[in-house]
C-alpha cells in the first residue's frame, strides 16, 4: 500500500495538457471506451476548429490516465452558446488515480482557461446518483440549476447509433457572480 507522501510524489509527476492526435487511441482505455471513438475524434476536430477544448492527464509510466472536454458552442445554447456558456463533459479519471486531487486539479486548470477566454458560466450534466462527482462539483462552487433527462445519442466505432438516457442534474458555475461576491467582500 502506498503512503500519502508516495502518492503526493506520483501526483507531482502527472502532466495535464491539451489533447493531441496521438492520444486518441489511449482515450479508449484499452477497449473500455472504444464505443466513443467517433465522439473523441469529433471532439478533437472541434478543438482544432476552436469550438472545443480538451485536456488529458499523462502519467510518466502509465500514459493517459484522465481527461476532460469542454464544448464552447453546440446546438443546445442552454449548455454552450459560443458567448457566455460552455459545457464540460467526458470528465473521467482511471479508477486507480481517483481520490488524490487530480479531478480538482483538472477543474482548476479548465476554469482558469475558461475565465481567461471571457466566458462566464460552466455547465455540466451529472447523473443523479453520482454522489462523488456531485460532491466534487459542489465543493468547487457548482450549483444545481435544473433537472435534465440526460438524453443523447452517439455513433459507435462501427457507425451504429446508440440512444442514452441518464437522468441528470444540470450544474453550473457562474464566474461573474463569484467575482461580484469577492468584490463586495473587499468593501
Ligand atoms: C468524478 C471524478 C472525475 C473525480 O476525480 P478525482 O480525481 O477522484 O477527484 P478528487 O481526487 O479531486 O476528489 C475526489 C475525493 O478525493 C478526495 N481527495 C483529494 N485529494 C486527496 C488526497 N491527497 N488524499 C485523500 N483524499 C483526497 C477529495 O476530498 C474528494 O473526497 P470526497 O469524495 O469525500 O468528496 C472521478 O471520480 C471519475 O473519473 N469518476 C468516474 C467518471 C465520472 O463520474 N465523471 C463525472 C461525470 S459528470
Amino acid at each position: 500500500m502506498k503512503t500519502k507522501s508516495q502518492t503526493a510524489g506520483i501526483m507531482g509527476k502527472i502532466l495535464i495538457r491539451p489533447l493531441v492526435a496521438d492520444d486518441l487511441t489511449d482515450l479508449e482505455w484499452g477497449g473500455e471506451y472504444s464505443h466513443f471513438r467517433t465522439v473523441y475524434q469529433n471532439t478533437y476536430r472541434r478543438c482544432l476548429d476552436g469550438k472545443a477544448l480538451s485536456w488529458v492527464a499523462i502519467h510518466p509510466d502509465q500514459g493517459l490516465i484522465g481527461q476532460v472536454f469542454v464544448q464552447l458552442e453546440c446546438d443546445r445554447p442552454e449548455l454552450a452558446d459560443g458567448k457566455e456558456r460552455v459545457y464540460m463533459f467526458s470528465f473521467r479519471i482511471k479508477p486507480e488515480y481517483r481520490n488524490r486531487g487530480l479531478g480538482s486539479r483538472f477543474l482548476e486548470i479548465l476554469e482558469t482557461e475558461i475565465r481567461n477566454r471571457g466566458y462566464t458560466t460552466i455547465t455540466l450534466n451529472v447523473a443523479r446518483d453520482n454522489d462523488g462527482a456531485i460532491r466534487l462539483y459542489e465543493r468547487n462552487g457548482y450549483k444545481t440549476a435544473t433537472a435534465d433527462p440526460g438524453r443523447w445519442s452517439y455513433p459507435d466505432e462501427n457507425g451504429c447509433w446508440h440512444e442514452v438516457e441518464e437522468p441528470s442534474w444540470r450544474m453550473e458555475k457562474n464566474f461573474s457572480k463569484s467575482l461580484l461576491v469577492k468584490k463586495d467582500a473587499f468593501i
